[in-house]
């Protein structure tokens, strides 16, 4: 090529781009965007907004942004241009409006690591049929007939492991509680076999990755998340074929469900195993850890709790039972108030990602098509003029009656205040969300019969923004010395 065929080549390449981002430009000017800064070129100001704060905060970027530019913001994050919302309004808008005006739209180092049949990742009739299995088998009915007696013998299995006067992390009997409960209740694994603990190792550094920075290089946690991604489908790719040459075929866990019951390929049936271990384990963990965080620090509350969870004991006895059920599960009310107040203070989600799928107008400004859109739940769950002293952990603010941040439950005990989002909104509501409250409530239930407990070390949640104790939150427990305890003090 001689140099002035290479000169016109290289014009005809770059003239078509200059038109296409200088239109693009023009067109913007012409747009009602909202304030913001777009920070950076290509990293934008991502680094700012995933910078580690205080998890019952919402950090100095969002603080800053909000004072100067108002709740809803526009700034360039994970790549792209985005509008940042703090907007109650806008937040519900989005998520109700999921498939029509906005699509889900996580980093494609999200669907990299936990697959592209993930539901976190898919959208359309492919994530509505993925989303009918999750919510048939987490469906209110087998709460009541199967899993609420599971979630109470796990976490008897951990609370009988504690002993007077020891120190230990927390955070890491929460993600054994809601590991070991996952992991029986979707392939029928048993605590503290090898085959389960070996799982339980490779998960660790498979959640290492997913937190961590997406770099693909020898020895980065995301490259090792990467190998342990694939020993893990390898491993449940195992259990589907024991499945299929019908051993523990008559088992009811997810594995069999998706089997007998849907046309799924198999590896479709692999991402959505990894997809449920991911969404159930992590997140219901950390709503565990914060809410006995919380509670060390409001002996208010605590005292409250005792006196619900000693009736319900003390009715039982009288009838002769000693397993929880579903009406004993419906007497904690006091306890919905305390998982509520856990939920918003603590915000286990914090935001969520989507994109516009059409040039959108909101209160005068406008979203254009392809940005990526980011609701900010957190932001709302900490909003002062929504919500009295929001930052302090108060769970009577949800009795029905009181004032501004409250809501009444509904006979679901589904709060009806329609900022409170913790499990997201619209199409996409976590399906797990009512199993996670009950999770939450036996775990409760057995520990303020059987022990106090105080933080031996400091520690307090941050999120990064995954939220995460950095210590671990390490605990002292005492037996308590009523006679209502539900395990054998050791
Ligand atoms: C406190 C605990 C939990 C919190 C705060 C939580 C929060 C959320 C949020 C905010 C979403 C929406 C994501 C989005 O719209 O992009 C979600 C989705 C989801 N969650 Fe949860 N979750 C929790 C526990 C669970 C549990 C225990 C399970 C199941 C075992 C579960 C399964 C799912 C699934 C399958 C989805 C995807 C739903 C869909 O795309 O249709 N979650 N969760």
């Amino acid at each position: 090529m001689s140099e002035s065929e290479f000169l016109l080549f290289l014009l005809s390449s770059i003239l078509p781009l200059l038109l296409f981002f200088t239109l693009l430009r023009r067109k913007q000017h012409n747009l009602n965007l909202p304030p913001g800064n777009m920070g950076l070129p290509f990293i934008g100001e991502t680094i700012a907004y995933l910078r580690p704060y205080s998890a019952t905060s919402i950090g100095q970027y969002m603080e800053q942004h909000i004072s100067r530019y108002g709740k809803i913001y526009k700034s360039n994050l994970f790549g792209d241009p985005a509008i940042v919302s703090a907007d109650a309004g806008l937040n519900r808008y989005i998520l109700q409006n999921e498939g029509k005006l906005f699509e889900c739209s996580y980093p494609r180092s999200i669907g990299g690591i936990l697959g592209k049949w993930s539901m976190l990742v898919l959208v359309g009739d492919m994530h509505r049929d993925m989303r009918l299995i999750s919510l048939n088998f987490l469906s209110n009915a087998r709460l009541r007939t199967h899993l609420l007696k599971e979630v109470e013998n796990h976490t008897l299995l951990v609370l009988s492991s504690w002993k007077e006067n020891f120190t230990f992390s927390a955070q890491d009997e929460a993600k054994k509680f809601t590991f070991n409960f996952m992991a029986k209740h979707i392939m029928s694994l048993d605590p503290g076999k090898p085959e389960t603990e070996q799982l339980k190792k490779e998960y660790i550094t498979f959640m290492k990755g997913v937190v961590s920075a997406p770099l693909n290089f020898p020895g980065t946690a995301y490259r090792k998340a990467l190998k342990s991604r694939s020993t893990i489908l390898k491993f449940i790719e195992g259990k589907m074929e024991e499945r299929m040459k019908g051993e523990n075929s008559e088992e009811e866990d997810l594995l069999n469900w998706a089997l007998k019951h849907s046309n799924l390929s198999k590896e479709q049936i692999m991402d959505l195993v990894l997809s449920l271990l991911f969404a159930g384990h992590e997140t219901s963990s950390v709503a565990i850890a914060l809410a006995i965080y919380f509670l060390q620090g409001c002996p208010s509350a605590v005292q409250k709790l005792r006196e619900e969870h000693i009736e319900i004991v003390k009715a039982k006895k009288q009838l002769g039972e000693v397993e929880l059920n579903w009406e004993d599960y419906k007497k904690m009310e006091f306890t919905h108030l305390v998982i509520l107040e856990t939920l918003r203070l603590g915000n286990v989600v914090r935001f969520l990602h989507r994109k516009a799928l059409k040039d959108i107008k909101y209160k005068g400004y406008d979203i254009p098509c392809g940005w990526k859109v980011l609701p900010v739940i957190a932001a709302v769950h900490l909003d002062p003029s929504l919500f009295d002293q929001p930052q302090h952990f108060n769970p009577w603010r949800w009795q029905s009656g009181s004032t501004r941040g409250t809501s009444s439950l509904s006979s679901s005990s589904t709060p009806t205040n329609l900022n409170f989002m913790p499990f997201g909104g619209g199409p996409r509501l976590c399906s797990g969300s009512e199993l996670a409250k009950l999770e939450m409530a036996i775990f409760i239930h057995h520990l303020i019969l059987n022990f106090h407990w105080e933080l031996a070390d400091q520690d307090a949640p941050l999120a990064f923004p995954f939220v995460d104790f950095p210590n671990g939150l390490p605990i002292r427990v005492f037996n308590t010395t009523s006679s209502f305890g539900t395990i054998n003090p050791t």
